[in-house]
This record gives C-alpha cells, sequence and structure tokens, in this order.
C-alpha cells in the first residue's frame, strides 16, 4: 500500500504505516540540533498599559560552535529583547530557544543562575553596567570565578592575569575603572565575561559608546577571544566597521531575522589575488516564507500579491499585473507567468548551469 499523503483517501491507512510514519519523523534532527544556538520562532510580548509590543515575532537564528558573528538592525527591531533571552535575564513569550543545550524556557530558577555564571558572559553598552567601580580590574575579573567558587584564590589570580594579558591589559591589573579608558573598560569586561570560559560570549552594541578606533581595538579583543578560546560570539552592532569585520551578518527586522551577509576569501583565478566577497541572502524560513526587502517591492509596486513562477534554476517573483498602478508594468512586455519559455527570463549572473545566481552583485572589497 502507498503511503502517500493524496492517497489516503482512496485508501486507508494502516496503523502499521502510521507508526512507521510517527517513527520516521521523530527520528528526524531536530531543527538546529548541531548549533550552539538555535532559536526557533521565538516570540516575546510584552504588555505594558494594556498595549502589547511584539518585539520578537517568531525570530529564527542558528549560530553554530566557534563562530564570531553580528546581528544588526534598526532601532526597536528587537535586538536587546533577543540578547536578554540569550543571556538568560528574560523568558520568551513562545518558541523555543536553546543555548549550548540548555532549554532557556524550561529552566528553574537555579539552573538559570548557573547558565548565567557559567555557559553564558554579556558585555552591554554601558561601559558602568560591565564593571565595578570600587574593585581593581584584576579583582573585577577574578569576582565570576569567586562567585562560581571551586578555585583557590592563586589559581583565580592565575587565570585572570592570563585573560588580561591576553587582551593586552597587563598595565590596567591594579586600577580602578574611573582609572580606565573607555576602550579599557570594554576590554577588561570581556575578560570579566570570559573569567568562567563560557561556550558563548553575548556582546549588546558593545563599542556603541566608542569612538572608531577605539572601537576597532575592543573589536579585536572579541576577535582574540573567539581565535585563542573558540568561544561563540554574538555581537550586536551599530558599527558598519564591525559588521564588515565578520564572516556573517544577520540583520533583524520588525522581531524576525529578514537577511544575512557572508563574506569569504575567494581568490581570482585570473590574477590570482584574495579578495573578501560578500554576498547578501534573504532567510527562507522552514514553512518557505521569505521577506523581500522593501526598496525592492516598493520600486515594483508590489504589496499583497505577487505572482511566482519556478524556472530551473531560480524562482521568479513578479508584481500583480492586476493591482491598482502595476498597470502598465505589466501586460504587455512583462513576464507571463505559465507562458514563458525557459528562455526569456531574466537570468541573474547569466544563468550558466553552476554559475548560480548573483543577488546583489557580490561586492569586493
Ligand atoms: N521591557 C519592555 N517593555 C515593553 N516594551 C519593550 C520592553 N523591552 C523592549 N520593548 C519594546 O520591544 C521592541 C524591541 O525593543 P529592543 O529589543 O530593545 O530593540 P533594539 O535593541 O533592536 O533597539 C521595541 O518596540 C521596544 O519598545
Ligand atoms: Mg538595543
Amino acid at each position: 500500500m502507498s503511503t502517500r499523503p493524496e492517497d489516503a483517501t482512496s485508501a486507508p491507512v494502516s496503523l502499521a504505516d502510521l507508526e512507521a510514519r510517527a517513527a520516521a519523523r521523530r527520528e528526524r534532527p531536530a531543527y538546529g540540533h548541531d548549533a550552539l544556538i538555535a532559536c526557533d520562532r521565538l516570540v516575546r510580548v510584552f504588555s505594558a498599559d494594556g498595549v502589547e509590543v511584539q518585539a520578537l515575532q517568531g525570530l529564527d537564528l542558528l549560530v553554530s560552535e566557534g563562530e564570531l558573528m553580528a546581528l544588526v538592525g534598526a532601532s526597536g527591531s528587537g535586538k536587546s529583547t533577543l540578547m536578554n533571552i540569550l543571556a538568560g535575564l528574560d523568558v520568551p513569550t513562545a518558541g523555543a530557544a536553546t543555548v549550548a543545550g540548555r532549554d532557556l524556557l524550561t529552566m528553574d530558577a537555579r539552573a538559570r543562575l548557573t547558565y548565567r555564571r557559567e555557559v553564558v558572559g554579556f558585555v552591554w553598552q554601558q561601559t558602568a553596567r560591565n564593571l565595578l567601580p570600587y574593585l581593581t580590574v584584576l579583582q573585577n575579573v577574578t569576582l565570576p570565578m569567586q562567585l562560581r567558587g571551586g578555585r583557590r584564590r592563586a589559581a583565580r589570580t592565575k587565570t585572570a592575569e592570563q585573560l588580561l594579558a591576553m587582551l593586552s591589559l597587563d598595565h590596567c591589573r591594579d586600577r580602578r575603572p574611573h582609572q580606565l579608558s573607555g576602550g579599557e573598560q570594554q576590554r577588561t569586561a570581556i575578560a570579566v565575561a570570559l573569567a568562567n570560559t563560557p561556550s558563548v560570549l553575548l556582546a549588546d552594541e558593545p563599542t556603541g559608546e566608542l569612538d572608531s578606533h577605539t572601537a576597532e581595538q575592543v573589536f579585536a579583543a572579541f576577535r582574540t577571544a573567539n581565535e585563542e578560546l573558540g568561544t561563540t560570539i554574538v555581537i550586536v552592532t551599530h558599527d558598519q566597521a564591525v559588521a564588515d569585520e565578520v564572516r556573517r551578518t544577520v540583520a533583524i527586522r520588525d522581531g524576525r531575522t529578514s537577511s544575512e551577509v557572508l563574506r569569504r576569501t575567494e581568490r581570482d583565478a585570473a590574477t590570482g589575488r584574495e579578495a573578501l566577497v560578500a554576498r547578501e541572502y534573504a532567510m527562507l524560513d522552514r514553512a518557505g516564507r521569505l521577506q523581500l526587502p522593501a526598496d525592492y517591492t516598493s520600486s515594483l509596486g508590489m504589496a499583497h500579491r505577487v505572482l511566482l513562477e519556478l524556472e530551473s534554476d531560480h524562482i521568479g517573483v513578479w508584481p500583480d499585473p492586476t493591482a491598482d498602478g502595476n498597470a502598465d508594468h505589466g501586460a504587455g512586455d512583462g513576464p507571463k507567468p505559465g507562458g514563458r519559455t525557459p528562455d526569456d527570463g531574466p537570468k541573474p549572473g547569466d544563468g550558466t548551469p553552476g554559475d548560480g545566481p548573483k543577488p546583489g552583485g557580490g561586492a569586493t572589497t
């Protein structure tokens, strides 16, 4: 007997079939099973004074172990809400979120405390929020180890000194935060966040209050932590220079991940020279939903409805010719979904097989 769903009305499905299907579904690896951070349709609704704000509206995000990545997005798009959830400080309204095997929705208070002390470290934008003003740099860095317990003072001091050396902060060892520059304060904050060797380091606009040169030094400290300790790092940033420095930048729009820029080094076949190539991708969620960039849709007058057409190597998206304002885009020379030969469509990147479409060109820097 066939197990295809469309046959279900014509032929009864046996119990054995149903069991086999359920087993296959169970054995299929869960979404993001191999990712260190997995957010699955994450929702966070705030209600204040009877008004509901949907800060996260079904956000999907996967981050691999050892990654150093950036999150960008307009103010109010939900970046800090996401960071607070990942930091274990806030709980999502719905969806699923796991970090290093911890389920962020079901952790009890005790597990949450351990999580914040041992699994994640965080660096905030406000330099004052990261450090205790009456402790020296060394004391600030040893404090998380002391709170965690289980190690001797000499061992804690040694670890702290190693972290300070790694981040070129030896000269700050005995100073208090007010005796440090803004950049030194943020680098010390990174050392504090790394004190208990967390799996993940989260930073919410860590360079927001710094000038560009200092911001560069702080970013270099994140890179060092990523390279030397293998720490997975997620940085929320407004700073294009920081976003340009990482391999992957994910953009958040209206509480959802909307696009992603991947950068990789490519060798030019002709000159043999290496160049960094950046390519922007739209996110496709598991239900097949896609967010089209607002400037693309508005330039073609697309709203409410679009026509789709499957081609051998891409999918075409056309404005609805019956919609107001689209009448002259269309009928004559426009695409006619369903009525075209495979050769007359637009072919990004010339359409040569294996060449692949190149949305946005792929800017070389
Ligand atoms: N505690 C809160 N109570 C009510 N609304 C909130 C709260 N935190 C954030 N919001 C709202 O959620 C949305 C996303 O905020 P946020 O995550 O801070 O954005 P971003 O960090 O990207 O600027 C905003 O509309 C903000 O006003
Ligand atoms: Mg924010």
